[in-house]
């Protein structure tokens, strides 16, 4: 056991949630303690409220509130939003000062390690200032939430309530989809049961199932009988809309992604690589999850 008991996930948002009701869920075996809500208004949230999680409500730009928040708190657990990483900054330097043990980076997509270019450039900004500050941290690469991706975001290529999917690139390169409730679910066995040590300074590597864009909407399509319109972006197309328009979020955010995807950046590690800290995870199917939405 890791010994982490207490914990604080910053942000009850899309992935926030399903990390703080898993880790309610530990709570009556004991292997958690205490589990903190951080927001900047905890107005609502009366479901995740009635299961005894205890909202906070802070300021990111008010130190002491940070501080204040996070006293006896073993674990911070950050899942802000993709376009607020920054405030990881204060989030970490206030960890510190309250005597925080880890912190797990709002990560949930495709690696970035060593990567200079877009969004991966603040995420490795914020790392490199857990690292100036000897914070023990962690990342979870999860590669596309599968539960997310397919729940119709017709921007990010899948309009499946319309019968529409725009596939970047060929579509026939393998990815990593991994759902919300299993990235959960890894995430707080990593915590609970891998010592500090081996915690420390991490990436860890989660895999629901490995497969192509073109196998997963061919299967869809037999198990629901729904007929999809499908049409591709080449890669060149791709290239050069990321190249040209690199700060837009069509293509700075959306394309860029979908070209990592074809050059093979969608996989979060090797076959020995993924879900190795937790023998028995039995995640679940990316087509059973679009089937289950
Ligand atoms: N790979 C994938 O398919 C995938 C899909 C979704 C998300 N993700 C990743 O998962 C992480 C969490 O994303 P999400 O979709 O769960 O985020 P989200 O629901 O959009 O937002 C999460 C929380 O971030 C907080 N937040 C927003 N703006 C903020 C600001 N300016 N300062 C401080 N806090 C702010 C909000 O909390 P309060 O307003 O309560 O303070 C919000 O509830 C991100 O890193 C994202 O890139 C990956």
């Amino acid at each position: 056991m890791s010994g982490f008991k207490s914990f604080a996930v910053a942000g009850a948002g899309d992935i926030g949630r399903f990390i703080l009701e898993e880790l309610v869920r530990h709570v009556t075996g004991g292997s958690v303690t205490n589990v903190v809500a951080l927001t900047r208004s905890s107005i609502g949230y009366d479901d995740l409220k009635a299961q005894g999680i205890v909202f906070k409500t802070v300021d990111y730009s008010d130190p002491a509130s940070l501080v204040t928040a996070l006293q006896d708190i073993d674990v911070v657990i950050s899942a802000i939003s993709g376009g607020a990483l920054l405030a990881q900054i204060p989030l970490a330097d206030a960890a510190k000062a309250a005597g925080v043990k880890h912190f797990v980076l709002s990560e949930y997509g495709n690696r970035s390690d060593g990567k200079t270019y877009g969004i991966f450039a603040v995420k490795n900004r914020v790392r490199e200032h857990l690292l100036s500050l000897d914070l023990p941290h962690s990342q979870f690469f999860t590669g596309p939430v599968s539960d997310w991706f397919f729940d119709g975001r017709p921007e990010w290529g899948f309009d499946l309530p319309n019968g529409k999917a725009v596939v970047g690139g060929s579509g026939n390169v393998p990815i990593s989809w991994t759902s919300s409730p299993d990235i959960a679910r890894y995430m707080v066995y990593v915590l609970t049961h891998v010592s500090p040590t081996e915690q420390r300074n991490k990436p860890f590597a989660i895999e629901g199932e490995r497969k192509t864009i073109n196998q997963i909407l061919e299967e869809y399509q037999a198990r629901s009988g729904r007929k999809l319109e499908v049409t591709y972006e080449s890669k060149e197309f791709l290239e050069k809309q990321v190249k040209e328009h690199p700060h837009d979020y069509e293509n700075g955010l959306i394309r860029l992604l979908h070209l990592e995807w074809e050059r093979g950046e969608g996989q979060t590690g090797t076959p020995e690589e993924v879900n190795k800290y937790w023998p028995d995870f039995k995640p679940a199917k990316v087509v059973d999850v679009m089937l289950s939405l």
